[in-house]
């Protein structure tokens, strides 16, 4: 079907087409929510994962920055997702850069964005992820980041990241520093070793306090990287002092990777999919598997989704591949994971992981 909608969406400009396709994803959720669930239902008890200390009734997610104000957690349980992360959600709203700012690259089905971070603030968003939280079966990650100005650095960037974990972490399943956009004006401040090594010296600092003060949970912490600049990644001292710097803090796991850097922004799609692939290999060689990782970039098909558990992930995420070949995907990576595992020997989708790291 989305083989139909897809040339009418893509008459549109990319903004306007996810505009589009979000207002429609909001009016379906609400309107019509059992029969979305019934056209996308696909389950299998092979497809689920325990990681993190939560349970996913499959390994695809959604990826940050489609649903970056909450508005769209319910349509993806009922297209059959195992997760979303919403965000990256900031201390302060913006609006983002200025249009244009996402590209389509068809021949490659790679988009380009350099979106710079526009969101409600998380103010306004923490009352909207407390209604979707913690909901049986279907984790909620949120995707913080600092406030997009390049006026808020030093001890102000800290207590601008502090202030945003704060107020979503008692509704997050997970939490995730987006430590890499590569399109704010201020570059991405907060990948560089020393400067990482403060920011999570603060929210250790916070997260004493918050369980002195008897916070009911503490979120496992997710660190979002950028992709190695290489496609054929070998050893790289930054990625080492990158791992040093988290395992002297409390940082539970990975995402790998952001979009990588292009001239006009982040590239993301098919592209990337070398180097992320590279990346999670590294990230779980090095951490002998002990930390999770969620696996992101250029997935738009089942194979593709195994590749990336094999190399080390316990858990993929999705962007522009529903761009492309539309929400169907979910189904037919998950539908394809259940077969190709089948085919590998594997009993359950977890064995996967690692297999050929
Ligand atoms: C338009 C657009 C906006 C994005 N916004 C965010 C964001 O706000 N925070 C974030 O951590 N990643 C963001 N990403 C990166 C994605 O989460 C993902 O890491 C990247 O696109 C690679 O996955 P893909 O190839 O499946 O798209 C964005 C990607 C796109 C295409």
């Amino acid at each position: 079907m989305y083989a139909r909608i897809r040339p009418l969406l893509f008459a549109l400009g990319p903004e306007q087409a996810h505009l589009l396709a979000s207002a429609s994803a909001r009016a379906a959720q609400k309107a019509v929510p059992s029969a979305l669930e019934r056209m996308f239902a696909f389950s299998h008890p092979a497809l689920s994962v325990q990681v993190l200390g939560l349970t996913f009734t499959n390994p695809v997610g959604l990826a940050a920055g489609f649903d970056k104000n909450a508005h769209l957690v319910p349509f993806f349980r009922l297209l059959g997702a195992g997760f979303t992360e919403v965000g990256s959600v900031t201390a302060e709203p913006g609006r983002g850069n200025r249009r244009p700012r996402l590209f389509r690259f068809p021949e490659d089905e790679a988009l380009v964005n350099r979106m710079g971070l526009g969101n409600h603030g998380s103010e306004r968003i923490a009352p909207r992820l407390k209604r979707f939280a913690h909901q049986p079966a279907f984790p909620m990650g949120v995707n913080i980041a600092k406030t997009h100005s390049p006026d808020i650095l030093g001890n102000a960037a800290l207590d601008d990241f502090a202030a945003t974990y704060g107020r979503v972490a008692d509704h997050a399943s997970y939490i995730t520093l987006n430590v890499s956009c590569p399109n704010t004006a201020e570059g991405k401040t907060f990948e560089d070793p020393a400067a990482l090594d403060a920011l999570l010296s603060q929210l250790d600092r916070l997260v004493a306090e918050r369980r002195r003060e008897g916070a009911a949970r503490t979120p496992p912490l997710l660190v979002k990287l950028s992709p190695p600049e290489r496609e054929r990644f070998v050893l790289d001292s930054f990625y080492d002092e990158i791992l040093a710097v988290c395992a002297a803090h409390r940082v539970d796991g990975f995402v790998a990777t952001n979009t990588l850097p292009h001239d006009k922004g982040g590239l993301s799609g098919p592209p990337l999919a070398a180097r992320s692939t590279a990346l999670v290999r590294y990230l779980y060689t090095k951490t002998g598997g002990a930390k999770p990782i969620i696996g992101v970039g250029g997935i738009d098909s089942a194979e593709a989704a195994y590749e990336r558990l094999a190399a080390g992930a316990s858990l993929v995420q999705l962007y522009t591949g529903l761009v492309y070949h539309g929400p169907g995907l979910i189904r037919s990576i998950k539908q394809g994971l259940v077969r190709l595992s089948e085919d590998e020997g594997h009993s359950s989708i977890s064995q996967i992981t690692g297999s050929r790291a």
